[in-house]
């Protein structure tokens, strides 16, 4: 069977590996073995949070040009900006309709936000239900996120199941989140969830020099470099794992608990990795930053193949609930 695989990323700053290992890497992979994706750039949600026009333009751009030189193929893959799809907003206010005020004020994802002191706007407390119209109006099977996003997901098949009972007819698909858990959660270079608004990421697109600065600056405990330390309680050791092959990384746990390697070994070792890692990548970033135009003309075309599926799906939601349009 066909999967229909869908998912968003909102641009609302520059990219880091916790988003490439937690997301981007799987988006990518997930293009092989004839599934059908379609992947957009959620701007609207951005809106959220940022309020600066020119820097939400320049983070859109940034993000297309980040997925292209990370290996979204464009022939494949519906590639798009949420913008350019407003069938995805009439279906929010939709799905608003059934959609219980409680459920929205359980989301911990708006309660971290709050907490962290972003305004409390309808559209921050109505940020699932977007999100959830984003996932149904391509009628997705799975929905590939970090952790973090599961619960959106949950509460899409709630909306979606509530929408199908009120109007007793099957017209939206229940999805799955897709997560790998030995990423569910990359560390940032403080120990806590590597995140932008924690300002402790380790960007995808700098130079070597940059990334190495910022390696070398992860929190580390103050065993001395002669003394045995233990591989599974430091960050370095968590984020190495996570980008090199088993057998170095067993390696390198054989040497922390040995003794005589240091932290700053482990650092310069990862610097190393993400550089690898990244370079071809960033290579063609550079390229697709000085030719916007190309990047808008991806995301133009996928734009029109996902409205063509939206409208599809808008006209069997109008119908189910008695919604008349006279175009
Ligand atoms: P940020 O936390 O930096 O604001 P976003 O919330 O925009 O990042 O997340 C974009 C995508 O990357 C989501 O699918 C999210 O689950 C994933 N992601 C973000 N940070 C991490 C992380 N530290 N570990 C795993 N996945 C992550
Ligand atoms: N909320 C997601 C994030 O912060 C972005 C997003 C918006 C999304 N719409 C989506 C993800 C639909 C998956 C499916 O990362």
């Amino acid at each position: 069977m066909t999967m229909r695989i869908l998912s968003g990323i909102q641009p609302s700053g520059r990219l880091h590996i916790g988003n490439y290992l937690g997301a981007i890497r799987q988006h990518i992979e997930l293009q092989a073995g004839g599934n059908e994706c379609f992947y957009f750039i959620a701007n609207y949600h951005a809106l959220t949070s940022i309020r600066d026009a020119a820097e939400l333009e320049k983070i859109t751009l940034h993000v297309a040009a980040a997925y292209l030189a990370l290996g979204l193929d464009p022939e494949k893959t519906a590639f798009f900006a949420q913008s350019d799809v407003p069938q995805v907003t009439e279906l929010a206010w939709i799905l608003n309709c059934v959609c219980p005020v409680s459920l929205m004020e359980k989301a911990t994802s708006y309660k971290d936000k709050i907490a962290r002191g972003l305004p409390a706007s309808m559209g921050l407390l109505d940020y699932p239900v977007l999100q959830a119209a984003d996932i149904v109006i391509y009628d997705a099977n799975l929905v590939p996120v970090g952790a973090d996003q599961k619960q959106h997901v949950e509460m899409t098949r709630d909306l979606a199941g509530k929408f199908n009972r009120i109007f007793a007819a099957e017209v939206l698909v229940l999805p799955e989140p897709y997560i790998v858990a030995e990423v569910a959660v990359v560390p940032g270079i403080d120990g806590q969830k590597m995140s932008k608004s924690y300002d402790n990421t380790i960007e995808i697109f700098q130079s070597p020099e940059a990334t190495k600065k910022r390696c070398m600056q992860i929190v580390t405990d103050s065993t001395p470099l002669a003394a045995p330390k233990q591989p599974d309680r430091c960050n370095v050791y968590s984020l190495l794992k996570l980008l090199t092959g088993e057998g170095e990384a067993e390696s390198i746990a054989d040497k922390y608990r040995a003794g005589g390697y240091g932290y700053g070994h482990a650092k310069k070792r990862l610097a190393e990795l993400i550089n690898e890692r990244f370079g071809e990548a960033r290579d063609r970033y550079g390229k697709l930053e000085k030719d916007p135009d190309y990047v808008r003309d991806v995301l133009a075309e996928g734009g029109r193949r996902a409205r063509q599926v939206a409208e599809a799906t808008m006209a069997r939601v109008r119908s189910a609930c008695g919604v008349v349009t006279n175009r």
